[in-house]
C-alpha cells in the first residue's frame, strides 16, 4: 500500500499537529516489528482524526471492523466521554493481544470490548444504535460491512470506511484487482444511497466519511 499524499507532506502535516501520546510511537514500532503489514495501521494524522470525530459527533457508542494492533480502537477510546465504549473485532488473535495491551497502558481498557471473529458473525450479535462506526477490515467485504452496519448506525450517526482510494487505484480504469473493484463497489453505493451523505476524503488512503440522514 503507498498512500496518496507524499511523505514529506505528511510528515510536515504530523509536526504541525497536537502531537499524540508517546505510547503510539511505541504500538508502532512494536508493530513494525512484529506483524507483515504495519502500513494497516492508521497512524498519526489518521488517528488524530478518527479522535477528533469521536469528539466533535459526541460519539458515546463506537463500533470498529478491523483492529489490527488497535492504533485505531485506542485513538477513539481516549476521545470518549466517561461511560462511553469501542467495540472492535478482529480475526487476528496474536495482533489483538498486542492492541489489548497498549490499551491497558493508555488506561482504556475498560472502554474498549475486543471481539475476536470475523467481523460479520460479531455485527450480526449487536444491537444498535452506534454513533460512529469505522470499517477497516477485509475489504472484499466492504459493501456487506455497509449493509450491515448502515441499520446499526443511528440518526445523523457517522460511518467512516477507510482505504476507500486504495493508493488511488480505483481511479485506475484498467486495475480490476478484487480488493479495488470492491472498494469501488462501495464508494458508488455510498454516492448513490439515498439514506446517507458522504465525503470521500484523500486523507491518508482515502476516508469516506458518510452520515446517515435522519
Ligand atoms: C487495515 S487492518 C486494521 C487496522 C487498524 N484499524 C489500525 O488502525 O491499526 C485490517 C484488519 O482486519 C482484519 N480482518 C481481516 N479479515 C477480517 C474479518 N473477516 N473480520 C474481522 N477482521 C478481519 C485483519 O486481521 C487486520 O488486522
Amino acid at each position: 500500500m503507498s498512500f496518496i499524499v507524499e511523505s514529506k507532506v505528511e510528515e510536515y502535516a504530523e509536526e504541525h499537529s497536537t502531537p499524540s501520546l508517546e505510547l503510539f510511537d511505541r504500538l508502532a514500532a512494536e508493530t513494525r516489528e512484529k506483524t507483515t503489514a504495519p502500513q494497516m495501521m492508521v497512524g498519526r494524522i489518521e488517528g488524530h482524526l478518527l479522535a477528533e470525530l469521536v469528539r466533535l459527533s459526541r460519539a458515546r457508542r463506537v463500533l470498529e471492523l478491523g483492529t489490527f494492533t488497535g492504533y485505531s480502537s485506542i485513538s477513539m477510546a481516549l476521545a470518549l466521554p466517561p461511560g462511553g465504549r469501542v467495540i472492535t473485532c478482529d480475526v487476528n488473535e496474536e495482533t489483538t493481544d498486542i492492541a489489548r495491551r497498549y490499551a491497558e497502558e493508555a488506561g482504556v481498557a475498560d472502554r474498549i470490548d475486543f471481539r475476536l471473529g470475523p467481523a460479520l458473525e460479531t455485527i450480526a450479535k449487536l444491537d444498535g444504535p452506534f454513533d460512529l462506526v469505522f470499517i477497516d477490515a477485509d475489504k472484499p467485504n466492504y459493501v456487506n460491512y455497509y449493509e450491515a452496519t448502515l441499520p446499526l448506525l443511528a440518526d445523523d450517526g457517522v460511518m467512516i470506511a477507510d482505504n476507500t482510494l486504495w493508493s488511488g487505484r480505483v481511479a485506475d480504469p484498467d486495475d480490476t484487482d478484487e480488493s479495488t473493484e470492491a472498494i469501488r463497489a462501495l464508494n458508488d453505493r455510498v454516492r448513490d444511497d439515498p439514506r446517507v451523505e458522504n465525503v470521500l476524503l484523500t486523507v491518508r488512503d482515502g476516508m469516506n466519511v458518510i452520515r446517515r440522514r435522519r
